[in-house]
């Protein structure tokens, strides 16, 4: 049982504090640290958030020691083996799983919200053909705000829901529109008469030219990858979605900062630098080099795929794709994939190294969902962006969930200062 309150004792300045605790319905409770300078002028401490809880949310779950990741109560391996992407974005925003006519409806919104404006393809045109597609993702849809005025109202609970079936439908045709323009070949429009993910397929690999038909097992895969990247609570990115949208700027703007944040090799970028890790370590008998070098303090490399902020233990969504990556490599490309072998090889003798044992790093989702996204076809520098468009859900459920919180408040963090005390400015001449 939790107390429920936690008392401190402050012997310089003889004062106790005694500050509120607030429970969860499960996981750690929280100390409402919300009075504590107003009432004692004090600050708490806590560079990178690792004990602070910035909001209450009703929407993901996780427990990093015993490697558990729900949403909405529902465990993501149930998840992952009976729903499909969409079914699960609709549970992340709404709470509830859909009856057969809510996801229909659902699947028939998002669809039908597909196209972007025509004026927005001359955006492309402004990039050159290598620009990075992440690069290409924050500008186009940062400037969506620009275009659909009728969702800018973030008052407006119509207003909202209508933006957030926006973002989830165009990020796909974005994405893909990107992908296009690095190849020099014409956008695909999306198709109204197609499951959410085999459009997206579509528009990545269909020409003008024939007929393309979308394989299922590549279409099942991105759809159990999109699950699993849908939402992991207050993530750096889903943070600064948050955090941007306290000001009250409007949805679009923020996702496009939530996309940015993603970027980063910490975080969704770390897919990408998975796969070129593997590529530059090449072979087994190069693997212990490697590690030398991420347990190196003097070397800035990192073991990418490795290590969590929350998880101390296997990353549940990395188990699965570890699974998944047998069938998908069997099936799709050659089941001698050397990069697949050598990530078991190299998975293997870490988790045997004292170095990472110690600091509970194993695998994250990203170790393994390089692999499958390279078998599928997808360019490892359209890696975080097929990330982006799976995390769209969560950014938008919570971004709706935040609108409808009475404590919100814009999110301003204070600091500890160390910088000089107040200093006389000297005339230039006397410097
Ligand atoms: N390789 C080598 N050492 C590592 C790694 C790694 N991948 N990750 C953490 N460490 C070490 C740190 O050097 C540190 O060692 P020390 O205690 O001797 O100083 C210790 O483990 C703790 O690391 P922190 O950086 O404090 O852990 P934090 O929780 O801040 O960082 C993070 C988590 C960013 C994910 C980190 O593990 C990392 O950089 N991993 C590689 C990038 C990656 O795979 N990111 C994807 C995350 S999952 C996602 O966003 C979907």
């Amino acid at each position: 049982m939790h107390p429920t309150t936690l008392t401190l004792t402050d012997p310089e300045n003889q004062q106790t504090i005694t500050l509120p605790v607030r429970k969860g319905t499960i996981g750690p409770a929280a100390v409402d640290v919300s009075g504590l300078y107003r009432e004692f002028g004090m600050f708490t401490y806590d560079p990178g958030f690792l004990a602070t809880a910035s909001c209450s949310s009703s929407i993901t779950y996780i427990d990093g020691e015993a490697g558990i990741l729900r949403y909405r109560g529902y465990s993501i391996e149930e998840l992952a083996t009976k729903a499909s992407f969409l079914e699960v974005a609709y549970l992340l925003i709404y709470g509830e799983l859909p009856t057969e006519y809510d996801l229909s409806k659902f699947e028939h919104n998002i669809c039908h919200h597909g196209m972007i404006d025509e004026a927005l393809k001359n955006f492309f045109r402004g990039f050159h053909h290598n620009a990075h597609p992440m690069a290409v993702l924050i500008g186009v849809t940062g400037s969506l705000s620009a275009f659909y005025h009728d969702t800018l109202d973030i008052h407006t609970p119509e207003q909202r829901e209508l933006s957030a079936y926006r973002v989830i439908a165009k990020l796909p045709t974005i994405a893909a529109a990107a992908y296009k323009h690095s190849k020099g070949e014409p956008f695909i429009y999306p198709r109204y008469n197609m499951r959410y993910v085999e459009n997206f397929l579509h528009m990545m690999f269909a020409t003008p030219c024939e007929q393309y038909r979308v394989n299922r097992l590549a279409e099942k895969a991105m759809n159990l990858l999109f699950i699993l990247h849908a939402d992991h609570e207050q993530n750096a990115s889903t943070s600064t979605v948050r955090l941007t949208a306290s000001s009250g700027a409007n949805p679009y703007a923020c996702v496009a900062a939530g996309i940015a944040s993603l970027w980063g090799p910490a975080h969704g970028g770390a897919n990408e630098e998975v796969l070129n890790m593997l590529e530059e370590i090449k072979d087994v008998k190069h693997i212990n080099v490697y590690l030398d070098k991420a347990k190196n303090k003097n070397d800035s490399f990192r073991l990418m795929g490795f290590g969590h902020r929350v998880y101390k233990h296997y990353d549940p969504r990395a188990k699965i794709l570890r699974g998944v990556c047998h069938r998908v490599l069997k099936e799709l490309a050659d089941s001698n994939n050397p990069l697949f072998e050598l990530a078991l090889r190299l998975e293997e003798i870490a988790l045997q190294d004292a170095y990472f044992l110690e600091r509970k790093l194993y695998p994250n989702v990203d170790f393994y969902s390089g692999i499958i996204y390279r078998a599928l076809g997808i360019p490892v520098s359209m890696f975080t962006a097929m990330f982006a468009i799976a995390r769209s859900s969560g950014w938008m459920a919570h971004w709706l969930e935040m609108m409808n919180d009475p404590e919100q408040r814009i999110g301003r963090p204070r600091q500890l200062y160390l910088g000089h005390a107040l200093r006389q400015y000297n005339s230039i001449g006397k410097r």
